[in-house]
């Protein structure tokens, strides 16, 4: 890495807090700057004097000193990193982060933040379990907080199972490489589309399908993680907008196709979005009334947003990247859907019942170019993006 990187490492009151004697130390020796915040219960477990000494910076932890006010402001604190990381990650701060409570030097930066936040959650077993720090943890990777454990093991309090704190190497690894993606794309535009569109029915009705929007999102995510000026343009989704990303919400395919045409011009287009193929041909403005008849109901086909951008004259992105989500001969019928949409790459995808794929949490997917198929082993939706945008930097650096 050239430029010195720095990261803002925040430590809060967990048993697994002297592991972060061990973090700072890998990150020095690999020429990565730390800046410690300390909460008072992250005090009761390591001192300041520890951290100062190996970090070789001044360790802050009032809201309200002067002393440190003067010398650099909460705000100025948090965003003078160029990656936050939260270790331990305790149930409580987790907590306090999904709900943006703001009570302490920690979570002030950590709201006042315009960087990333990686968070390394270390408790026990049951508080890890828990469906509220399993919601709240949700909720934060929802916003593109990213997440590094915890790790199975025996614990401190004599349990075992989920709630250890990843190892002080694996934690390095993990903020090495996101301090060397973040800019692999920067200077780049990027439209992502994700989740279903809705076809109105009438007044009160629509068309649908089961897209979550998890896939669509994390890759939005992705970009921007890399440096990407990146829009996602969504339809209806139960998703918090993703941080970093500009959010343009649309209902209905027509919709998407001229949100997309309007962000034009992009230098990469994914369109993972699950786009209805057809629409209700003239929709009444009101609720069709039940009378004993089923009515019949006249379907017009949608515009192909995916083919449209590919086939742009003027506009064309450089990139062009479809999903094929397919219940059956999953790669056979997505290289015949690349060849017709004239996109540069397909993702196929296997839709079928108990795929688990659609609103799931992983996904296993076949790279489609034209140089053949690459098979991808089942990956979470956030690690297939995050190699998806490895893919695409090495063919733009390539191509360049
Ligand atoms: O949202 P999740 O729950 O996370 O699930 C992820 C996913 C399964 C939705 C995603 O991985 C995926 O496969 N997205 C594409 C879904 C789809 O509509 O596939 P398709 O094979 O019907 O369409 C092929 C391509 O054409 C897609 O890129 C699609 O966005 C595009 N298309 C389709 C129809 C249309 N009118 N316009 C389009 O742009």
């Amino acid at each position: 890495m050239d430029v010195v990187k720095r990261v803002l490492l925040v430590i809060s009151g967990g048993i697994a807090a002297y592991k972060c004697l061990e973090l700072i130390r890998i990150l020095k020796a690999r020429h990565i700057d730390v800046r410690c915040v300390l909460t008072e219960s992250g005090a009761k477990f390591v001192t300041p004097l520890s951290l100062g000494a190996l970090s070789g910076d001044k360790v802050y932890q009032d809201l309200f000193s002067l002393t440190d006010e003067n010398e650099m402001g909460h705000i100025e604190l948090s965003r003078d990193a160029d990656l936050l990381v939260v270790a331990p990650a305790t149930a409580n701060i987790l907590a306090k982060m999904r709900t943006g409570i703001a009570d302490d030097l920690a979570t002030t930066a950590l709201l006042a933040t315009d960087k990333p936040v990686l968070v390394a959650p270390a408790m026990n077993v049951a508080m890890w379990d828990h469906p509220a720090t399993q919601e709240n943890m949700r909720v934060l990777e929802g916003r593109g907080i990213r997440r590094i454990g915890p790790a199975e093991g025996d614990m401190a309090c004599g349990e075992f199972g989920f709630g250890r704190m990843a190892e002080p190497g694996v934690i390095a690894d993990t903020i090495e490489s996101a301090l060397t993606r973040s800019a692999r794309l920067s200077g780049m535009r990027a439209i992502v589309t994700s989740g279903p569109t809705h076809e109105a029915v009438d007044a009160v009705r629509y068309l649908a399908n089961h897209s979550s929007g998890r896939q669509g999102h994390a890759i939005a995510r992705a970009l921007a993680d890399a440096g990407a000026d990146t829009v996602l343009i969504s339809g209806p989704t139960g998703l918090p907008d993703p941080t970093g990303v500009i959010v343009r919400h649309v209902s209905s395919a027509v919709e998407m196709l001229e949100a997309c045409q309007t962000e034009l011009p992009a230098d990469i287009a994914i369109c993972a979005a699950a786009v209805a193929d057809w629409r209700i041909d003239a929709p009444p403005a009101h609720k069709i009334k039940k009378n004993g008849k089923a009515p019949v109901l006249k379907l017009t086909e949608n515009p192909d947003i995916l083919a449209t951008l590919s086939g742009a004259r003027k506009s064309r992105p450089g990139l062009v990247i479809g999903f094929a989500a397919e219940t059956e001969n999953v790669v056979e019928n997505a290289i015949g859907k690349r060849r017709d949409k004239g996109c540069d790459w397909i993702i196929a995808n296997d839709v079928g019942l108990g795929s688990g794929t659609f609103g799931g949490d992983s996904n296993t997917v076949h790279v489609i170019d034209e140089d053949g198929v690459e098979d991808w082993p089942t990956m979470s939706k956030d690690e297939v993006s995050v190699r998806l945008i490895d893919r695409i930097s090495h063919h733009l650096e390539t191509k360049s």
